[in-house]
């Protein structure tokens, strides 16, 4: 099975769920049937919510959201306001469980806030990612302030899951002069290769309704083949229904 990923940010509404949201339909348009799944959640459970309907899952929401606390605070500090603090073994269980009965599919994770948000007793999104091996997606918005934030997060992370990020730079509805060079300044601190950006959605509908545009899906099949999930021959416009004529040219990459 292919490490999963896990999509973490800069801070918390950064555009993780959007990513999300997007990067599921892509796979599932490749006929790759990914998993998603926010295990940690405060607040509200849109999130769970739109990841379960991008997916087109119809278990019930505790499947991917199993942790989930009602007040809009870090999760750890909403589930001791419940009486019910959150240890980090009882979600590597959920974890180990839901890996056995994934069948190899793809697995999304989307964190809750940033990647020292805490989570619960002792851990962040950055231990479940140690534990997981995952590959890190580091969702930010480009704006002024972004290359600090991103170097940031990608300092707090241990080298060998650092060399596996994924940097995404989210399009803001008010780009700055920054939004310009944002991403040719970030270059110069980590590889090029794998920093990516994505464009504003336009659409209100939100990203599981939206149309995927041919240049937006290449944009998410490139952040898949540098994740090692897809090949780059995905990239073809006709994959699925290739797929579907011929399964020896499945477009997923090799273990
Ligand atoms: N590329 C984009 N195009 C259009 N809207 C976007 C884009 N990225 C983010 N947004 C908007 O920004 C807001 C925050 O995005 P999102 O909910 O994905 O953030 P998040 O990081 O998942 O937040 P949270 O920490 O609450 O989980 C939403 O209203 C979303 O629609
Ligand atoms: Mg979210």
């Amino acid at each position: 099975m292919k490490p999963p990923l896990f999509i973490t940010g800069t801070d918390t509404g950064v555009g993780k769920t959007v990513l999300a949201v997007l990067l599921v339909r892509v796979l599932r348009d490749l006929a790759l049937q990914p998993l998603a799944l926010k295990p940690v959640s405060a607040g509200d459970r849109a999130d769970a919510r739109w990841l379960a309907l991008a997916a087109g899952c119809r278990a019930p929401l505790d499947e991917l959201n199993p942790f989930h606390f009602r007040s809009p605070l870090a999760p750890l500090l909403a589930a001791r306001q419940e009486g019910r603090p959150l240890r980090r073994t009882a979600v590597s269980a959920f974890f180990q469980k839901t890996i056995r009965s994934s069948a190899g599919r793809p697995m999304l994770i989307e964190g809750a806030g940033g990647l020292l948000t805490p989570l619960g007793e002792g851990f962040s999104a950055l231990e479940l990612i140690v534990d997981l091996r995952a590959i890190p997606i580091v969702v930010a918005v480009n704006k002024l302030g972004v290359i600090n934030q991103v170097r940031l997060v990608l300092a707090a992370l241990p080298p060998a899951a650092r060399r596996r990020t994924l940097v995404v730079l989210m399009s803001t509805a008010s780009p700055d002069l920054s939004s310009r060079t944002n991403i040719a300044l970030l270059k110069e601190f980590f590889p090029p290769d794998r920093i990516h950006h994505l464009p504003r959605l336009r659409s209100k509908t939100g990203p599981a309704l939206t149309s995927l545009s041919p240049g937006l899906r290449s944009s998410l099949i490139q952040l898949l083949a540098a994740a090692g999930i897809v090949s780059d021959c995905a990239l073809r416009p006709s994959a699925k229904a290739a797929r579907r004529q011929d399964p020896a040219r499945f477009t997923a990459a090799p273990s």
